[in-house]
Order: C-alpha cells, then structure tokens, then sequence
C-alpha cells in the first residue's frame, strides 16, 4: 500500500514538474534574408525597445542557434562533435534549458533572473538573455568549449539581424553569481551570455 501510494506521488511529482515546460512552435527553416544581406546588417545593438518575443519566432531563433539540422548534428559545428554547450534561455517568467530535440524549454529556475545575466543598463528590461554552458566534462577542451560557443552565438546576431532584431554577445558577467543561480556543476561552466530583442 505505502508503495503504491509513493509511486502515485512520483507520478505526480514529475507530471507537476513537466507541466511547466514549454513546448515550442515547430521551427520555420526556410526564408529569411538572403546570407550576403544578412551579414551587411550585423552589428552589437544595446538599446532595446520593450517588445515582447513571439513563441514562433523564439523557436526560430533557437533553432537557427542550436538546432538540429540533421538526425544527430546541428547547425553549428562542435569540436569532435562533443556538442557541449548547453543554451539557457533566460525570460521574465524563468530560466529554461533549450532542448532542441523535443523542440521545448525546460524550467530550470522560476522567476524573472534577466537583471542576473549582466549589469549593463539594458540587460534587465531587454524580453530574452541567452546564457552559454559549457558541459567540461563533455567538452575535448576548454578552448574548444569556448570556440563552440562562438559559433553559437554568431547564429544568433546573424538571425537577429535577418529579422531586424537586436543582440550584443556578453562577456562582462557575473560568471559565479549565475553559477549559483542555475545551480550548475563544478564541471560546467557559464562562458558568454546574449541578449536579444528588437531595436528602440
Ligand atoms: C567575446 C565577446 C565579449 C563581449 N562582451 C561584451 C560585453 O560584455 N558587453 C558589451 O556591451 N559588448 C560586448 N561585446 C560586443 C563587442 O563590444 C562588439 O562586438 C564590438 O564592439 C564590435 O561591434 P559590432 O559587434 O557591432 O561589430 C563582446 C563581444 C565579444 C566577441
């Protein structure tokens, strides 16, 4: 009786837990602005206007950062195909880990940490803070890690500006503070952070 009883709290438990997961839009993967435009109109925005972030073109963006473009590949290389970064989506309602597999984002911390991801004026206020975690025991080296993430987030400013949107790629943050707050490992470490949004 008493394991029954647990099993149904386990049962639960996890479909609480599940329930605050988003899943997101499939992914459009067509169409943009042509490659040669896009990279004409790439540049460090830090003035965000207060426009919110469409789930539909938050799958995008996600999807062109890290997405998978093949069964098992994605659309950034990696290092001895290690794929260790993984890519925290900070937002006013929580922190989530992009799963690019089941195309969702996974609660990892309740509550808006935007004003954590960095001290820059429009940090807090701008819809979306990308963080970039190396997973070190995954990665063939720690420069390899940090080269893998550049890719990353070369794919997000290329993106923003296809679709007339705003980023700046972050290195001035509080690495050990955001450790805390995501409640990493000793083996992984926050190596960048993002934002992104629409230009004032
Ligand atoms: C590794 C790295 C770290 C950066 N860190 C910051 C940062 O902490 N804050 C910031 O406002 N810009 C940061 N930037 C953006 C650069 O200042 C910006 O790319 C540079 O001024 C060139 O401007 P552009 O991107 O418009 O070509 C960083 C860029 C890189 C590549």
């Amino acid at each position: 009786m008493n394991r029954l009883f647990l099993l149904i709290i386990c049962v639960l438990c996890s479909a609480a837990a599940s329930a605050q997961d988003i899943p997101l839009p499939e992914p459009v993967r067509t169409g943009g602005m042509p490659l040669m435009d896009a990279l004409s109109n790439r540049r460090t925005i830090r003035a965000y206007s207060d426009k919110a972030i469409e789930p539909q073109t938050l799958a995008n963006l996600l999807w062109a950062a890290y997405g998978f473009n093949r069964e098992d590949k994605r659309v950034v290389p990696s290092s001895q195909d290690r794929q260790e970064i993984d890519l925290y989506v900070v937002v006013k309602e929580g922190v989530y880990l992009y799963d690019a597999k089941a195309n969702k984002l996974l609660l990892r911390v309740k509550g808006d940490h935007r004003k954590d991801t960095g001290s820059q004026d429009f940090v807090a206020g701008a819809p979306l803070n990308l963080l970039f975690v190396a997973n070190l025991d995954k990665a063939s080296n720690h420069d390899a890690a940090c080269t893998d993430c550049g890719f990353i987030s070369q794919n997000v400013y290329l993106f923003c500006a296809s679709e007339k949107m705003a980023s700046v790629v972050r290195g001035g943050i509080n690495k050990v503070n955001i450790h805390k707050i995501l409640q990493l490992t000793d083996k992984q470490e926050v190596l960048l952070a993002q934002t992104v949004g629409f230009p004032q």
